[in-house]
C-alpha cells in the first residue's frame, strides 16, 4: 500500500467545480482501488491519496497538471501498512478554522507542518466518519 498528501491552491473554487472535480474522481479512484481524503477550502486543498502505488502515482500525474487548482506540493509520499479511508473513494471534508486560518494557510503553515500533524489531520477526519 502506497500513500501520498499534497496541498495545493484552489484556481476557480466554488461549489460545482468541487462537485464535479468529486464525481470524477470517486469514479476513476473506484475503478483504481484509490481511496483517500480531500480537504477543501477556497484557499487550500489538501489531499491524501492511498491504494497501490502504481496506481497512485498515475493518478496524481495527472492530478498535477490539473488547471483547477495551482502549487502542487507533495508533502508525504511512501509505503503504508493500511489504508486509513477504507470505505471512501474520496471523502470530502471543509477545511475547519481549528486546522488552519485563512492567513496561517497564506503564511505556508501546511508546508511547514511535520509528517505527523499532517497525518494527524486526516487521522481526526478518519475517525469523525465513524
Ligand atoms: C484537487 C483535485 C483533486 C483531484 N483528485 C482526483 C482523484 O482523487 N482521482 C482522480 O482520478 N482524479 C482526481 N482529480 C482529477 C484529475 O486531475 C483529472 O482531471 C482526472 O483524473 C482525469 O480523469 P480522466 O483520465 O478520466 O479524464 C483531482 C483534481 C483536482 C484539482
Amino acid at each position: 500500500m502506497y500513500r501520498l498528501i499534497y496541498s495545493s491552491r484552489p484556481f476557480g473554487f466554488d461549489a460545482s467545480t468541487l462537485s464535479g472535480l468529486l464525481i470524477d474522481s470517486r469514479e476513476n479512484n473506484q475503478k483504481n482501488n484509490i481511496t483517500g481524503s480531500l480537504l477543501c477550502r477556497a484557499d487550500i486543498y489538501l489531499q491524501l491519496l492511498e491504494g497501490p502505488e502504481k496506481n497512485v502515482i498515475s493518478a496524481f500525474d495527472k492530478i498535477k497538471i490539473d488547471d483547477r487548482h495551482l502549487e502542487v506540493e507533495v508533502l508525504l509520499k511512501g509505503e503504508s501498512n493500511d489504508r486509513m479511508f477504507p470505505d471512501w473513494a474520496m471523502k470530502d471534508d471543509p477545511v475547519e478554522s481549528w486546522m488552519w486560518s485563512h492567513q496561517e494557510v497564506a503564511k505556508g503553515a501546511i508546508q511547514k507542518s511535520s509528517d505527523e500533524e499532517i497525518i494527524n489531520i486526516f487521522k481526526k477526519i478518519a475517525a469523525a466518519e465513524k
